[in-house]
């Protein structure tokens, strides 16, 4: 299937093609792709800041250890994961949901005590770790997207998370699990073979770990 030549020919690209400028269209329309992740009980604790401005793309870059793509892709994608989400969006959720016939009025307040239950109040660490987990699903549908869409990412870990917050208005209690450049790959760069994948005998286990 399409997908898979996607995943296979997925790489992390160092050099992008710079200066090219990609439409705010289709910009949009790869977050419209990956907004279509898979969420714990659809509650898609995810936002994004699209940084495009050359002079924004410098600032980040000098948050991300002065890591060229920064500057040289595109455009690079804040993905942010909200651990206040539950709160902003399970009364949407479960609205949806009884107006579509997966749940019934009854079982609202059972659903709500689950969804508390497995993730945790605003400032636990499982609220933590259910909007990282999340917020990751939807950045990887991002980059697989993006393979669709004839563009190329990189996935980035490598900053400051303080100063992207500062620079970037972004709230306190928000996560930043990744940036993601996107762009094209810059003209006669051949990338390197893929580096080296572990055989599935290392960590594939059937029936018990
Ligand atoms: C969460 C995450 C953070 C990463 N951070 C960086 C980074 O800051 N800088 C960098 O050059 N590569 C970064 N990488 C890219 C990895 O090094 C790369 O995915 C890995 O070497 C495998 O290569 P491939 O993606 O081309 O298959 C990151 C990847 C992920 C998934």
């Amino acid at each position: 299937m399409e997908n898979n030549e996607s995943l296979k020919s997925r790489r992390s690209i160092n050099f992008f093609e710079p200066n090219i400028e990609i439409s705010q269209d289709k910009i949009l329309e790869l977050i419209e792709i990956a907004n279509l992740a898979p969420s714990s009980f659809n509650l898609q604790p995810w936002k994004v800041v699209v940084v495009k401005d050359s002079e924004r793309k410098k600032v980040l870059r000098q948050c991300a250890f002065n890591q060229p793509k920064v500057e040289e892709a595109s455009f690079v994608l804040i993905i942010v994961a909200d651990p206040l989400a539950i709160e902003e969006n399970i009364d949407r959720v479960f609205d949806s949901w009884e107006k579509l016939g997966y749940m019934q009025h009854e079982m609202r307040q059972t659903y709500r005590s689950m969804v508390y239950q497995l993730q945790g109040e605003p400032d636990s660490l499982k609220r933590k770790f259910f909007a990282i987990k999340n917020a990751s699903l939807f950045a990887m549908n991002l980059m697989v997207a993006a393979k669709g869409l004839g563009l190329e990412t990189h996935p980035m870990d490598g900053f400051d998370e303080a100063c992207v917050k500062k620079e970037f208005n972004i709230p306190e209690e928000k996560i930043i699990p990744m940036l993601i450049a996107v762009g094209y790959l810059k003209k006669d760069i051949q990338l390197l073979p893929r580096a080296f994948r572990r055989d599935l005998s290392e960590f594939v286990k059937f029936e018990r770990f």
